[in-house]
């Protein structure tokens, strides 16, 4: 099997204003987009042709990715002018792809560890409909919750409950029969979540889940960005698309891309990242922080899980903590 589609049209709205104007999948993650680890982590499994479903900001992700030969994978862009929901996004990017293989179909803001080859195989040998990676966490209410049988059928699906009546969570990775998708309406705003995988389950369709607990989180909120971020640095989860680039991590205390300028009087900790073409100045103590393209981090800086936009500038002094920097000021972030 070797399709797949990345759903990256969301609005990321949680995430404002990181997201006003870079999509989420497109936020530096350890250097480097989130939509680039997911790509490398596809193609780890053999996943080479890729479409990108896109809508809020689609326009940024052509320039950067193009075709996807530079990094070995066929990318094509199905873009929505009006956000069809996932369900909807899923019938129409598929209309690039082949209707006899399997697709893989991804979140577009998940890092995970989990074994997809191994997903792929069970969802081949059971002949199933859809396969789902199900992760497990201790709160399940921003999630989908999923309840499965003993051989691993899934038995119910409920996005968002108040009351979760499981820790087993949808972690935004199936493995789908082409089948399926003639279960979705065409060019119809519609969620795979609340409207099609409740209509599976609920006319017996094959619907299975794949439990594996590696390292996995979902970047969409401010604190979840920071820490995929730093524990990709420090080494507590992996990425394909880091190990590819062969570089130096500083003992997991911090990542400078390629390109980057860090002053030796700077100290940089906590899984920091500074992207490409960005310089930090003399004296700067940064913990835990994210340091996007050409931004300037001026001199005696002190961040603390802070976010700083392409381009922007830190001036020199400033004391900050949970704050996103961009170019036309400072926010606090919120939980
Ligand atoms: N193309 C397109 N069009 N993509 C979309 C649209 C759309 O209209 N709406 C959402 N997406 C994309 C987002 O960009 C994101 O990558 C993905 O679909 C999931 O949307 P989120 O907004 O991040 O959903 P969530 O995090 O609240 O919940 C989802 O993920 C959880 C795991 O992280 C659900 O799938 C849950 O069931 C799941 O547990
Ligand atoms: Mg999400």
């Amino acid at each position: 099997m070797t399709q797949g589609i990345l759903l990256v049209g969301g609005m990321g709205t949680r995430l404002l204003p990181l997201t006003r104007s870079v999509p989420k999948p497109m936020l530096p993650i350890a250097g480097l987009p989130v939509t680039e680890h997911q790509l490398m982590a596809a193609k780890d499994a053999g996943i080479t042709s890729i479409v990108l479903a896109a809508s809020y900001l689609s326009e940024v992700f052509i320039p950067y990715f193009g075709d996807g030969s530079r990094w070995g994978i066929h990318l094509q862009y199905a873009v929505e002018t009006e956000p069809l929901g996932t369900g909807g996004a899923i019938r129409n990017a598929a209309k690039f792809l082949n209707g006899l293989e399997n697709i893989a179909i991804f979140n577009g803001d998940v890092l995970s560890s989990h074994n997809l080859a191994k997903q792929i195989e069970m969802h081949e040998s059971r002949d199933a409909d859809v396969t789902l990676h199900l992760t497990e966490v201790s709160d399940a209410r921003a999630y989908g919750c999923v309840s499965t049988g003993k051989d691993g059928r899934v038995s119910a699906f409920n996005e968002k409950m108040e009351n979760p009546i499981a820790n087993t969570i949808n972690a935004g990775c199936y493995i789908f029969n082409p089948r399926v998708l003639l279960d979705i309406p065409v060019e119809q705003v519609v969620s795979i979540e609340r409207d099609i995988f409740p209509q599976l389950i609920e006319s017996r369709r094959k619907i299975y889940g794949y439990i594996d607990r590696s390292y996995w989180i979902d970047i969409g909120t401010p604190q979840t960005l920071l820490q995929g971020s730093s524990d990709l640095v420090a080494g507590t989860s992996r990425s394909a698309a880091l190990d590819s680039l062969n570089l130096d991590r500083h003992m997991g205390d911090y990542l400078a891309m390629e390109g980057s300028i860090i002053s030796p009087s700077a100290q940089l900790s906590g899984g920091t990242s500074v992207c490409r073409g960005a310089s930090i100045g003399d004296g700067a103590k940064m913990e835990g922080s994210i340091i996007s393209s050409n931004a300037i981090v001026l001199r005696n800086v002190t961040l603390t899980k802070c976010f700083v936009a392409e381009g922007a500038t830190v001036d020199s002094g400033s004391h900050l903590s949970h704050a996103y920097v961009g170019r036309d000021g400072v926010t606090a972030l919120i939980a």
